[in-house]
């Protein structure tokens, strides 16, 4: 796995992603190669179990896309809506349901697709609930993780990249709902 470093500034003054400061921590084709290597990884694990894929909207849509294309399995795939983040960046400490999945997961290996995990709150939320339906199995794969604040008590099985904390956009992450589309992860640059 690796870790990420800020590898060199970018800043984007204008255009559709202008008016605030960024700094390039992971680029477009570092995620390529790791995208690739993790669905190798889960296609190795996962031969002839036809898993559910659950992904988190909205931050995970771009790597989920990326992810499933490169997998060599047959797969489903679903997805739930949850929010924690009450402001602009930081979390709201409690996690709301907006939209529950359509599968049955009862008896199904079920792989769930996150796209940052920060405090971990959402995804103990998430892994507690899934659990009650009775799935065979249940893995975590995330593309980001924020190593230093996360609280979990179980494995992440699949981490694309370990982060410093700082607040990152791009390739599906947002701020107030914009910059999803940047194809790299940049940190919002921090005030002086
Ligand atoms: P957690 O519940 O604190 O682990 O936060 C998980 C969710 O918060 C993620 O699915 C994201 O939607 C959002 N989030 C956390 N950190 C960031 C970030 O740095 N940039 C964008 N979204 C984030």
């Amino acid at each position: 796995m690796a870790t990420a470093q800020l590898d060199g500034i970018k800043v984007l003054g204008g255009g559709p992603f202008g008016g605030r400061d960024l700094e390039l921590m992971i680029t477009r084709d570092a995620i390529q190669d790791r995208v690739r290597e993790m669905a190798a990884e889960i296609s190795g694990r996962y031969a002839a179990r036809g898993p559910i894929i659950i992904g988190i909207l909205n931050g995970s849509f771009i790597f989920m896309a990326d992810l499933v294309r490169a997998l060599q399995i047959p797969f489903e795939v679903d997805f739930i809506k949850l929010s924690s983040y009450g402001s602009e960046t930081s979390s709201s400490g409690t996690v709301r349901l907006l939209k529950d999945i359509s599968a049955d997961i009862t008896g199904r290996d079920v792989i769930v697709v996150e796209d940052i995990i920060d405090t971990g709150l959402t995804i103990n939320f998430l892994r507690r609930r899934l659990e009650e339906a009775g799935p065979t199995s249940v893995s975590f794969v995330t593309l980001l993780l924020k190593d230093d604040v996360a609280k979990l008590d179980f494995t992440i099985d699949h981490v694309g990249f370990k982060i410093p904390n700082r607040y990152v956009v791009g390739y599906g992450l947002d701020i107030d709902q914009q910059m999803r589309g940047l194809d790299a992860i940049y940190a919002l640059k921090e005030q002086e």
